[in-house]
């Protein structure tokens, strides 16, 4: 196992930010992982996965562990269904790559969803009408404390809206090492109900699509609208859409009558985050080096230098313009550290 000190973590987080990590433990196996966690006596640790997901604002004083297991693995398969197996350190779009190649149907709307496989269940990520949950069949996670093998089902795992367990009672005391999916080998399910699908596969004059063509309408679909990490630090939406109750909703389709909204329930209603933002005036605004993306405003960006700090400010200063203009809360998607 490799152990390094004090070294930079701007590689190793989408918003490239430069922070120092003074203990970063580079870890390929889970006998690795089980070694330091039974070495750290108060688990006072910071595990990175794909750096996707998170908003580093200070340096990491505790022990980093990185973990960057390795794998992909057949668990069980019929004639119509596969349980396939990735560790958590493989790349989530690699992934839906190897299972379109199979002819493996499920996860291709969630195609380019920056990350690791390994940090996918912890927020529930989603995109274009599919959840990870929709074909999650389970995963394994050590527990920090006792450093033993717990098996988490898809019901046990409390997956909700870009949340699960692993974001309330469990945070902290599990380190997910693999995750296994349920998936189709033929009659795929596909859902190409999400309105720029559907555009984008009639552009290209497809009537019967494939698991591919509905990915590579997805990347057709993301590639015009969100930012490269490669190219722009960003975290993807920066913020959770905010869900709002039926009084609340009322006075606010009154004002302003042409918000876009989805109806969650009777007496729910999610309110796209981005047209909020770009309504209060901030869409494609600059501020040093942080930036609200200019195609999507839920999206903030890096442009290169950027601090932690300004990038958090910056969306501060977002947040309390969305309360001023609606009198709505948007609360961040992204864990700040
Ligand atoms: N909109 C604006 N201005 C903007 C951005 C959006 O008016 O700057 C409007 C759009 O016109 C549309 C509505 O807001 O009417 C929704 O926009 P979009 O379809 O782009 O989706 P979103 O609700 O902004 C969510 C996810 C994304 C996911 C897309 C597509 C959250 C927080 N975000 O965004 O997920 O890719 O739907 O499914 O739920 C992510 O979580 O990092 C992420 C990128």
């Amino acid at each position: 196992m490799q152990i390094s000190h004090n070294i930079s973590l701007k590689q190793h987080n989408t918003f490239g930010i430069d922070v120092t990590a003074e203990t970063f433990y580079h870890i390929t196996t889970v006998a690795q992982l089980k070694k330091v966690l039974s070495e750290q006596k108060n688990n006072a640790l910071f595990i990175l996965g794909g750096g996707s997901n998170m908003l580093l604002t200070q340096d990491i004083k505790k022990p980093v562990l990185h973990i960057d297991l390795k794998g992909i693995e057949v668990i069980s398969e019929t004639d119509d269904n596969i349980i396939i197996k990735a560790s958590a350190g493989e790349n989530w779009h690699q992934f839906i790559i190897h299972c379109i190649h199979n002819n493996y149907g499920g996860l291709e709307n969630m195609s380019l969803i920056p990350g690791n496989v390994g940090t996918a269940p912890i927020q529930n990520i989603g995109a274009y009408g599919v959840e990870l949950k929709d074909c999650f069949y389970s995963c394994e996670a050590i527990d920090v404390n006792t450093q033993e093998t717990h098996t988490f089902t898809n019901k046990e795992c409390e997956f909700g809206y870009r949340n699960s367990i692993f974001k309330n009672q469990l945070k902290g005391q599990f380190i997910i090492t693999s995750v296994s999916f349920s998936l189709t080998k033929r009659n795929h399910k596909l859902r190409t109900g999400y309105g720029a699908i559907q555009e984008a596969l009639n552009a290209n004059n497809i009537s019967t699509p494939t698991i591919k063509d509905i990915s590579e309408a997805v990347i057709a679909i993301r590639q015009s609208k969100l930012p490269d990490p490669n190219k722009l630090g960003n975290s993807g939406s920066f913020f959770k859409n905010p869900i709002i109750d039926l009084d609340g909703f009322r006075t606010f389709q009154q004002q302003f009558p042409e918000a876009p909204f989805y109806k969650i329930t009777e007496t729910q209603f999610k309110i796209p985050a981005g047209w909020l933002i770009e309504q209060a005036g901030f869409k494609g605004k600059r501020y040093g080096d942080a930036g609200v993306h200019k195609n999507q405003a839920l999206v903030l960006v890096n442009y290169g230098n950027a601090t932690g700090q300004e990038i958090w400010d910056l969306a501060m200063k977002v947040k309390e313009a969305v309360i001023k203009k609606f009198g709505i809360t948007i609360a961040p998607e992204v864990n700040v550290f």
